[in-house]
């Protein structure tokens, strides 16, 4: 469920509900914050930093944006600090769209005020305010077994995969690559050391790490900056940060190898995990573990899988993930052969694979070939 919060400026009230209801909501809820007023992009306010830092919550790199009617259109439910906002929303949007006390069920009094240019004491009060009425929402939607709400949802997500495979399908009659391949000599020297047959498993880990890293830095390369205000020990100036968030995703188990490399340029990504196996008589994919991240929905997400061989099991993966509705993917591999490469473009055109090397062909026994053998064996030592 998506719910947007909206107050005047988008710098103290709307940001922290939006702070603290993601972390009282937990699963299955999307939080949004804007404002009615705004000046774009300006950071929350000092004093609410403050209290959610007090909090152990972080408004550092908030950044005020407008109530658009794309995003009132998306979201589910429309939570306003004041009756003068939700008069405003109300005209577009007004079976979902409530004041925050109103809809915790506060009869008496239905707005929070705005504490912006009063004390940090008032910024406190008003978080108290936002967090009590966000606890007792919390509970009542949790609670509440709406299935209509439910379908909604589910129908939503129906578009949206529509959407994403109709774009998938002009991608794929423009013919535009699906494969990037790190082409850096320092990962080709390190890539011919893994494929010896001598590298034993210490060295191999150490270098599919390293190698992840570089495919990493690569497949990263696209993440948006945006400008943040900061003091050098020099002076003040403007410099840039990337607020991108990621889900790194191995499949297990070979794809375990990869992700200490991947966190070392991602240390605060989130990380899920899909099992699968092949059934022997249908051959179809069978997913036997998974588990991803709540708000993995917001991320991009670093599917993991070293060896794409026939591009079976990644692309199951890829529709696992798309059913969840999740479409921003790129996939990370040691090595791709044509045939996985060609598959993945059929099924998947706008998944990214970024691989190390695209090497010849498979071979009877559905090795890559040069390749390097079986990646998990070789990681873990089973063999
Ligand atoms: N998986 C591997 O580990 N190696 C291959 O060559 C193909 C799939």
């Amino acid at each position: 469920m998506k719910i947007l919060f909206v107050c005047t400026g988008n710098t103290c009230r709307s940001p922290m509900a939006k702070v603290m209801a993601t972390e009282i909501f937990g699963e299955g809820f999307i939080m949004y914050s804007a404002g009615l007023a705004v000046a774009p992009n300006s950071p929350a306010s000092d004093n609410a930093i403050e209290v959610m830092e007090e909090r152990g919550l972080n408004l550092k790199y908030h950044k005020a944006q407008s109530v658009t009617q794309d995003l009132i259109d998306s979201v589910d439910l429309i939570l306003t600090m004041t009756s003068t906002h939700k008069a405003n929303i109300s005209q577009t949007a007004p079976k979902k769209t409530h004041t925050l006390k109103e809809y915790a069920g506060n009869a008496l009094s239905s707005d929070i005020r705005d504490p912006f240019g009063a004390n940090i004491e008032a910024y406190r009060t008003c978080a108290d305010e936002i967090y009590q009425a966000l606890v007792v929402i919390s509970k009542k939607l949790k609670k509440s077994d709406d299935k209509n709400n439910v379908k909604s949802e589910t129908l939503k997500l129906v578009e949206k995969v529509e959407k994403v495979e109709k774009v998938e399908k002009v991608e794929k009659a423009e013919n535009v690559s699906n494969l990037h391949v790190i082409d850096h000599p320092l990962v080709e020297n390190k890539l011919t050391m893994l494929r010896d047959i001598r590298t034993g498993n210490k060295e191999f880990r150490e270098l599919v790490s390293e190698i992840a890293t570089f495919i990493c830095l690569e497949a990263t390369r696209d993440a948006p900056l945006v400008e943040i205000k900061i003091e050098t020990p020099v002076c003040n100036t403007t410099a840039r940060i990337t607020e991108r968030k990621y889900a790194i995703v191995p499949i297990l188990r070979a794809g375990l190898g990869m992700v200490d490399g991947v966190t070392t340029l991602l240390p605060t990504a989130k990380i899920g995990h899909i099992g699968m196996y092949r059934d022997p008589t249908s051959l179809q994919p069978v997913e036997y573990y998974c588990k991803l991240p709540h708000d993995v929905i917001d991320r991009e997400v670093l599917l993991i899988d070293p060896m794409i061989a026939t591009g079976g099991t990644t692309s199951a993966a890829i529709s696992y993930l798309k059913k969840h509705g999740i479409y921003q993917i790129k996939v990370l591999a040691l090595l791709a052969a044509p045939e996985g490469v060609a598959f993945l473009k059929e099924q998947h055109p706008k998944v990214k694979i970024f691989a190390a090397a695209q090497d010849e062909q498979l071979n009877d026994h559905g090795y890559i070939v040069p390749g390097l053998g079986d990646a998990g064996d070789r990681l873990f030592g089973t063999k």
